[in-house]
């Protein structure tokens, strides 16, 4: 199974929410979605972890609709910070089985996988929190025996990358409790984070977590002890891909030219 892992596209209709959203995000996103689609051989399954949207107001989730109708494979997403609940949950009701509540919850299969989205939003702030409710509710899907991989999508990431002033808007509630459920899950679980608009990744609490970058704008990598927030850059972008087999799961990168051209 191959799974292409996609974020943060802010793609906007009319003005961007966010002054480091570069304007022609949209134009990437649609670059990013067409490596996608013409991808050989074909991708099984297209995951996007949050920000689809800047603003997101119901011309940008038109916008966005526009933006991904070329897939033809399953499309999951979960909310970001620059989402909102009703028009993400209104663009994806058909695809995506989300509960009833406020909450963007769902647990679905895609082919011998386990999909998991989690809502980490909370409104009118950057950072996130997985609220009490939502871990319960995962904590009674996790007992679950599941038979393949499980992959559990959320927006904010609950682990760091190092860069101190991106980690303190990252995941600041419910993640301690997360580790636990996490920890103590009997299988193969693969955390897919975005939210940082920068591609790492690490093992957390024994499971593969990655974190997706965006095409809209990249942070610069400064490792240094207490940076501030950092500029953005121009650094290649790329996107994963998961390759999942009898062997196991395997991370590529995949770079895509994000030069769009004027004519
Ligand atoms: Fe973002």
């Amino acid at each position: 199974m191959l799974i292409a892992h996609l974020s943060d596209f802010h793609v906007f209709a009319d003005r961007q929410e966010t002054s480091l959203v570069r304007p022609d995000a949209v134009d990437r996103a649609r670059k990013v979605v067409a490596d996608v689609t013409g991808f050989s051989p074909r991708l099984d399954a297209v995951m996007i972890t949050g920000d689809l949207a800047d603003g997101g107001t119901e011309q940008d989730y038109a916008l966005l609709a526009s933006v991904i109708a070329p897939i033809d494979a399953p499309v999951f997403v979960v909310p970001g910070n620059h989402d909102r609940r009703e028009g993400l949950r209104a663009a994806f009701a058909d695809r995506l089985p989300f509960g009833e509540g406020r909450l963007l919850n769902y647990e679905t299969t895609c082919g011998s996988i386990r999909v998991i989205g989690l809502d980490t939003k909370i409104e009118g702030r950057v950072d996130g929190r997985l609220e009490p409710e939502t871990l319960d509710w995962l904590e009674e899907r996790l007992a679950r025996p599941a038979e393949g991989h499980t992959y559990v999508l959320m927006h904010h990431p609950p682990f760091h990358s190092g860069m101190a002033a991106l980690d303190a808007m990252a995941l600041t509630g419910g993640g301690d409790r997360f580790a636990e459920l996490v920890r103590s899950h009997q299988g193969s679980l693969h955390i897919l984070a975005g939210h940082l608009h920068r591609p790492y990744q690490t093992i957390w609490n024994r499971a593969l977590a990655t974190v997706g970058g965006s095409p809209a704008f990249q942070f610069a990598l400064d490792l240094h002890p207490g940076a501030p927030e950092p500029g953005t850059d121009d650094e290649p972008y790329f996107y994963f891909i998961y390759r999942l087999g009898h062997d196991g799961e395997t991370v590529h990168t995949r770079p895509v030219s994000l030069q769009v051209s004027k004519e």
